[in-house]
């Protein structure tokens, strides 16, 4: 690389940024702490851009110029403008969104991300001097061609499959797989003449070159996000938030920045490690959820549903056996994100613990649909920390449990992931309430089904009480019944 060398105070700055940042994914990893690592990672943002705004392209003779000049100041009110429009997009898109379609648009964000990556390659390339790329002899360096062609590449997968992605979580597209015939070929082939046409961009820094790189790249993330299956999608947002961070960092290189250099490298490494502990917490190889064609939906066992015989309860049967209990443990799932009862449940849980009953709240790695999105519902409602455990934490103790309260989950607590083979969450480590004393399940109605799409025998056991109503107006009803 023959970028020129950074000053040592925006040097300096992006260190302090980058130590930031690390603090922002430290501070997120507990909701205690996440607040705080957030505004560790503004931070870090804002020295970020305003170090890279208050210093001069790199020009070829090594020295970077301080910016009052009037084509300066036109460029920086564009980037001004630009960060204006594109925050104000951003403020009302978070402020409009629903908790339930945040995976959507983390996906449609990385697709932005990916876009980016391929855009800042392309302008590298055709206007190589203003990027400070180009050798003595007149040719883009040799190991920036490299940096390019990954750069576009990983960007051009990025966006393609988070446009996929996108499409099947908004339910635009079928969530199933779409098995194309001979694809590990196909998908081989095109990724050895993507790293092919790398290497030979080295050699000829042709258009052509390039511009075959992007197109095969949009192709390939196609290609790779069409077979995988809706149970696996959780897996492949996370996938393509560790490949946003690869791409920003390969251009991090390109633009020789090195705070995009760290933050790619920080998202590129921590997407792939929540990719692997969701792997981990779906039972799923990481291979086999990139080859795809995994987590079909099943069909719905319908007609056998309605024949087996199962209980309904009402909320005042539930209070009273609920007062009776000594231990609860509270399981929601994503129906609860839906009516948004964690308040109700939070209410819940105090009028119990005042009647002396022992109250705790598991927690699966994949309930709802995003990471964490069961921890930060609760935390929202002021669910004490320490009443909330990880899956592994806790299974054992529904043995000993009086009443396991399912509200709003279902796949979470299917007991075919243990026994069943064929069902699509088999593998997938899931609560062991089958083994509670007594199960009460919210759901809407007996004809609902999970994320899978998969028939629960939870529903037909002897012990549980299947409570069929929106999850708000039930716990509001069993909170009046508690109370009375
Ligand atoms: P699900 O298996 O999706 O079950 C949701 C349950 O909530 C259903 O039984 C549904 O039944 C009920 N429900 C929906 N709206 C309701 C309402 N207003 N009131 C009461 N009940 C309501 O949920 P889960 O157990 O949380 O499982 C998560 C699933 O999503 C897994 O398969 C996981 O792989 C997948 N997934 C997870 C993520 C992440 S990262 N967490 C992302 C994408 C997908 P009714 O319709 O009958 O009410």
């Amino acid at each position: 690389m023959e970028h020129v060398a950074t000053p040592s105070w925006a040097a300096l700055a992006y260190l302090i940024a980058g130590v930031l940042f690390i603090l922002a994914l430290r501070g997120l990893s507990h909701p205690t702490t996440s607040r705080a690592g957030n505004r560790f990672g503004m931070a870090g943002m804002l020295i970020a851009v305003v170090t890279t705004v208050l210093l001069d392209a790199p020009v070829p003779s090594g020295q970077f110029l301080p910016r009052p000049s009037a084509d300066d100041l036109v460029t920086l009110l564009q980037i001004c403008a630009a960060v204006a429009i594109g925050g104000a997009i951003g403020l009302v898109t978070a402020r409009r969104i629903k908790m339930t379609d945040m995976p959507q648009l983390v996906a449609a964000f990385h697709s932005l991300v990916g876009l980016a990556a391929v855009l800042v390659g392309w302008a590298a390339y055709l206007n190589p001097e203003g990027f400070a790329i180009v050798g003595a002899d007149g040719l883009i360096n040799p190991v920036s061609r490299i940096e390019l062609g990954l750069g576009i590449a990983i960007g051009a997968i990025t966006f393609s499959g988070s446009v996929i992605a996108f499409l099947k979580l908004a339910g635009s597209m079928s969530g199933s797989p779409i098995m194309l015939p001979g694809r590990h070929v196909i998908n081989l082939g095109t990724l050895a003449a993507i790293i092919g046409l790398t290497a030979y961009f080295t050699q000829d820094q042709g258009l052509w070159v390039i511009a075959t790189i992007t197109g095969l790249a949009f192709i390939i993330g196609f290609l790779l996000i069409i077979p995988i299956g809706g149970a696996d999608m959780p897996v492949v947002v996370s996938m393509l938030n560790s490949y946003s961070g690869w791409a920003a960092a390969a251009m991090g290189f390109t633009l020789g920045n090195t705070a995009m250099i760290i933050t790619g490298a920080l998202v590129g490494s921590s997407g792939a490690i929540l990719s692997y502990i969701m792997c981990k917490a779906m039972n799923r190889s990481f291979i086999s959820v990139i080859a795809g064609g995994f987590g079909a939906v099943a069909s719905v066992g319908g007609e056998a549903r309605e024949q087996r015989p199962w209980k309904r309860g009402s909320a005042e049967d539930a209070a009273f056996m609920l007062k009776q209990a000594e231990n609860v443990i509270i399981i929601p799932g994503y129906g609860m994100a839906v009516a948004q009862a964690q308040h109700a449940l939070r209410e819940m849980g105090d009028l119990l613990k005042h009647e002396g009953v022992s109250v705790k709240y598991a927690i699966h790695p994949v309930a709802g649909r995003m990471p964490g999105h069961m921890n930060v519902l609760l935390a929202e409602a002021n669910v004490p920390y320490d009443e909330v455990f990880e899956l592994e934490d806790i299974n054992s103790e529904f043995a000993q449990c009086d009443v396991a309260f399912i509200i709003g989950a279902n796949d979470v607590v299917n007991p075919a992931a243990k026994t069943d083979k064929t069902s699509p969450i088999y593998g997938m480590p899931v609560f062991d309430v089958d083994k509670a004393k007594q199960v009460f399940f919210i759901k809407r109605s007996m004809g609902g089904v999970g994320y899978a799409g998969v028939d629960n025998d939870v529903f037909y056991m002897d012990q549980t009480m299947m409570l069929l109503a929106d999850a708000k107006k039930m716990v509001e009803e069993i909170n009046k019944a508690l109370d009375a």
